[in-house]
């Protein structure tokens, strides 16, 4: 029998690995089973949070380049994101009990701004420490895909992405890095998402369930 509990969930990967779309999935599989749950995402995921995104996201795209921001600037806007988005919605659900499924977390930081932009790792584990106090994911999926299909994917996509600024090799390295994260930890799931289909999102309701013990 399902008993009500704090859960949080955490949908990781590249650009165009089909996260947004199975996180999506999951949050309507366990809301048909009536269970308290909310689907969010990073960078964002509460009002200001997502100004912040907006900030970051509309950065990439600016034609001067001699204006972006600086790494550690980027690094700060998606902490500050994230720390309003655990305290004013993650934590509080957790508190209430609900099961959270968030379009990427702290695993998206340490791929994008440590490993594959060279960002100190100390500098963004001291803030984590201060910032999530205890709030770590139950269960966390790495979906992986092939360049071909995420390469795909992004072309149908209406809005802009920043494939286009980035070579395709960062995105290989930001993979790679999601892989080595997920070694040797028993909650991480790695799954292929090349399909993105039913399976797919049948096999990860199937280990939410498992978890859970929704019948
Ligand atoms: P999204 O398009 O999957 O919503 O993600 C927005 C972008 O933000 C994506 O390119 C990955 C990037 N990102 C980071 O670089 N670091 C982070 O900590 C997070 C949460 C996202």
């Amino acid at each position: 029998m399902y008993k009500k509990k704090p859960f949080f969930i955490v949908f990781e990967g590249v650009e165009g690995c089909g996260k947004s779309y199975q996180s999506n999935k999951l949050f309507n599989n366990l809301k048909k089973k009536k269970i308290d749950v909310i689907l969010t995402r990073e960078p964002g995921g509460t009002k200001s949070a997502e100004l912040i995104r907006n900030l970051i996201l509309k950065d990439y795209f600016l034609k001067n380049n001699k204006e972006k921001f600086d790494k550690y600037t980027d690094t700060l806007l998606y902490l500050a994101a994230r720390n309003e988005h655990i305290k004013n919605k993650i934590r509080p659900s957790l508190l209430k009990k609900k099961i959270v499924i968030c379009d990427r977390f702290t695993d998206s930081t340490l791929a994008y701004q440590v490993h594959g932009k060279k960002v100190s790792n100390h500098f963004i584990n001291n803030i984590h420490k201060e910032i999530l106090k205890g709030v770590k994911p139950n269960i966390v999926f790495i979906l992986k895909v092939s360049v071909k299909t995420s390469k795909i994917r992004l072309k149908k996509r209406k809005t802009k992405n920043r494939y286009d600024n980035f070579a395709q090799s960062f995105y290989t390295k930001v993979q790679k890095s999601f892989l080595k994260l997920a070694k040797n930890k028993k909650n991480y799931y790695i799954l292929d998402s090349s399909l993105n289909d039913k399976s797919l999102e049948n096999k990860i309701f199937n280990i939410v369930n498992k978890s859970l013990k929704i019948k």
